[in-house]
């Protein structure tokens, strides 16, 4: 029988661009589901798939965004509808549906999942003492509290982590609190949340038993898990807070009069279904839902995820699904993060590349699907975005290798054949490109996506040497080596056709110029030991695809810096780590996060001082009150600095990286107490700071918010 499986990727938060680090896994998703879509069973019917994803619409950042845009929540949520919907397109990936939480089948069914564990008694209901904005008058989830540390006083630090000195601790440890949505200090404040009860002996029962299932998932990932739930009797899993007060976009919950919402995290992976139901409603109409959604059936359900949100996706879901009388998950698939060049993705240094960047500068979006997927395997190990190596390996590989079988042998099919090809027999390398084939499935089935790209590039360096060794332009000059020259030919486009095939799932789009190009039908799996007939006429060759250029890339990465005045990163999971005052604080996920931003490596470090050294320098903090251009100078900008009270005229180098109009009113610090030097276009009294490199680009020191001019920096 064919495999009938539902297959998902989160949901992306709908306040944000879809960017590269996305793409890993939606690109991971799809290449899967596309190979699985192209495999029958011995009949030769096909599997059924369905491939569903949503928006993640609802909680307090989206909230709080389309709030700061003075937009509604379902307006903003419309409009980035649009766009992820457009980058997803931009890169091939093809979802079944593609829906979003805010809907009536997606409340569906979190009203049913919360009357099924209100009726087992898996809800319970506690007051819970949290951090309150009397000036926004919401609940701040931690993200949204920022103070002192604790631990070494750093300022400005989030309410979960210190990122100075790493601790981590409940917000109302932070010294100084504020919310960082108002300024204002935030308050403690009880209200009744709702709990679903994970620590109720039934749902560790049952998560010993589902993390540890064989193939349920990745080994790092169930021991994860182990490390999670405990020892058996330990207890270590803490009830889960799903509920939020208003105001809050999202589900209100029954039987509260609007006084109590969904928590996203609860709505959100239910999503999977409220997409699946509007999908089955509305476009496969033939399939019958509960097959895919209730216990008992031979169908599958895959969550494709990254290794941050294991917690929600392999604990918080599947118990409640199991109690709820839904289906569970059969497998999870979790990833590792996206890093470029070896580092975190940087808006500075332009390596936070957004899907929509990416294609409009016209770069070829199966180039990232090919590199993605020659460096996927089945770990959760991170992968890195190479840019170099990108183009090395896609020129290499796809231009050099495979589209080259095609482009030296096609033009003599054409030329001196009508077009047509010969039949030939599947003997030498051809035939060891076909009898590949159960391996190339295998990996490609347990996701070792590199393993099977690997194989195929290998099978596509047999073919070129099969055209090198039969030099099929020297035969062309030799009147009788006519037949030889089809028979050789012929068979370089067989071994194409095969090949291709093997690249479907990962250059759908080349794929299909392919089989226009080869005139032959959409290519499937069990097309594999087919050949191309006695006479069957082909297209004439046009390339297939382009070289990446270098230039292209740089343009790129130039096309993404942002100046340091651009808006914060949007904040990722922002509630993830909500946790209640009052009770003892779940868990926080474990740290699964890719390592911190590295510093830039710079040149060697300075030979050693003494605190009485450094105390001769006078930091302060200045606000760049005029900054203007200086007639003949080309590095140079002149900044009229306000040190407090204190006026001062600096000459600074900063021209490469800022403009006038992006400094002036922004706040830096500045060496005070510097001997004014005489420059040749007027005096500069003072030095700014900027931090630089050995690459381009100049980065100028500024405090965080509340400094003031002439705080002393030290
Ligand atoms: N909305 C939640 C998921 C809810 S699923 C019921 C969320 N959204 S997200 O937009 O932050 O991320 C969507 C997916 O993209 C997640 O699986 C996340 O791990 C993945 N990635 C986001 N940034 C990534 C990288 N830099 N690298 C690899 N994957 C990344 O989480
Ligand atoms: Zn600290």
């Amino acid at each position: 029988m064919p495999r009938r499986i539902l297959v998902t990727s989160a949901l992306p938060y709908a306040n944000g661009a879809i960017h590269l680090g996305h793409l890993v896994e939606y690109i991971q998703t799809d290449v899967w589901v596309r190979f699985q879509k192209m495999q029958a069973d011995g009949d030769g019917l096909l599997n059924e798939v369905h491939y569903v994803c949503a928006d993640d619409t609802h909680g307090t950042p989206i909230m709080l965004r389309a709030d700061s845009e003075g937009i509604t929540p379902e307006a903003l949520i419309a409009r980035v509808h649009g766009e992820h919907t457009r980058d997803f397109a931009g890169f091939h990936v093809a979802f079944d549906n593609y829906y979003t939480t805010n809907s009536a089948e997606n409340q569906w069914f979190c009203n049913d999942i919360y009357a099924q564990l209100k009726a087992k008694d898996l809800i319970a209901a506690r007051s819970v003492e949290q951090f309150y904005d009397p000036v926004k008058e919401m609940f701040l989830p931690d993200r949204y509290i920022k103070g002192e540390c604790p631990k070494c006083g750093a300022k400005d630090q989030y309410g979960d982590s210190c990122e100075v000195c790493g601790s981590a601790y409940a917000p109302t440890e932070l010294n100084n609190p504020y919310s960082v949505v108002s300024g204002a200090k935030p308050e403690r404040r009880a209200s009744e949340h709702f709990f679903f009860k994970l620590s109720d002996e039934r749902c560790e029962e049952f998560l010993r038993r589902f993390t540890q299932s064989e193939g349920r998932l990745q080994p790092e990932a169930a021991n994860k898990m182990k490390e999670w739930l405990g020892e058996a009797g330990e207890r270590k899993l803490a009830d889960w807070d799903i509920s939020r007060d208003p105001p809050y976009f999202g589900f209100p919950i029954p039987g509260t009069g609007e006084k109590k919402f969904f928590y996203v995290w609860l709505d959100a992976p239910v999503g999977y279904f409220g997409s699946f139901r509007h999908y089955v409603d509305t476009k496969a109409k033939n399939i019958n839902a509960d097959d895919f959604l209730r216990p008992g059936g031979d169908t599958e359900m895959v969550h494709f995820i990254g290794k941050d949100i294991l917690y929600f996706h392999a604990l918080f879901w599947p118990a409640m699904l199991e109690h709820a009388g839904y289906r569970t998950p059969s497998r999870i698939f979790a990833h590792g993060f996206l890093t470029v060049n070896g580092e975190k993705m940087s808006k500075s240094r332009g390596t936070f590349i957004t899907a929509e960047s990416y294609l409009k500068q016209g770069l070829n979006p199966e180039w990232l699907r090919y590199y993605y997927a020659a460096k996927l395997n089945s770990s959760m190990e991170d992968i890195d975005l190479n840019l170099d190596d990108f183009s090395a390996r896609v020129n290499s590989d796809l231009v050099g290798k495979y589209v080259n079988i095609a482009s030296r042998t096609a033009g003599f099919v054409t030329k001196r054949f009508g077009g047509r090809v010969k039949a030939i027999a599947a003997t030498g390398v051809l035939h060891s490109i076909q009898a590949r084939s159960p391996l190339i499935r295998e990996f490609y089935d347990a996701r070792e996506f590199g393993k099977a790209l690997r194989e195929v590039m290998l099978l596509a360096d047999e073919a070129n040497q099969y055209v090198d060794t039969n030099k099929p332009w020297e035969l062309a000059k030799q009147a009788g080596q006519q037949e030889y020259l089809h028979e050789v030919c012929s068979q370089a486009l067989n071994m194409f056709r095969i090949l291709t095939l093997y690249l479907k799932p990962v250059l759908p789009r080349l794929a299909l110029e392919v089989e226009r190009f080869l005139a032959i039908p959409t290519l499937q799996w069990k097309d594999l030991e087919a050949l191309l007939p006695e006479g069957h006429a082909i297209q004439p060759y046009r390339h297939l695809m382009a070289r990446v250029e270098p230039a292209q890339i740089a343009a790129l990465v130039e096309a993404n810096k942002e100046s340091l005045q651009s808006a914060p990163a949007p904040i990722r999971h922002a509630e993830r780590q909500q946790h209640a005052i009052a009770t003892p604080a779940a868990p926080p996920p474990p740290q699964l996060s890719p390592a911190r931003e590295e510093a830039e490596n710079g040149a060697a470090i300075a030979a050693q001082i003494t605190v009485d050294d450094f105390a001769k320098v006078d930091l302060r903090v200045a606000r760049i009150t005029k900054a203007e251009q200086v007639e003949g100078a080309d590095k140079l900008v002149k900044l009229t600095l306000d040190l407090g009270g204190e006026s001062r005229t600096v000459f600074a180098g900063i021209k490469s990286a800022y403009s006038p109009a992006q400094l002036e009113g922004r706040l830096t610090v500045v060496v005070a107490n510097l001997a004014p030097r005489k420059m040749r276009f007027g005096l500069s009294q003072g030095m700014i700071l900027a931090a630089s490199g050995e690459g381009p680009g100049l980065y100028l020191i500024s405090p965080d918010g509340g400094a003031q001019p002439g705080m002393k920096v030290k």
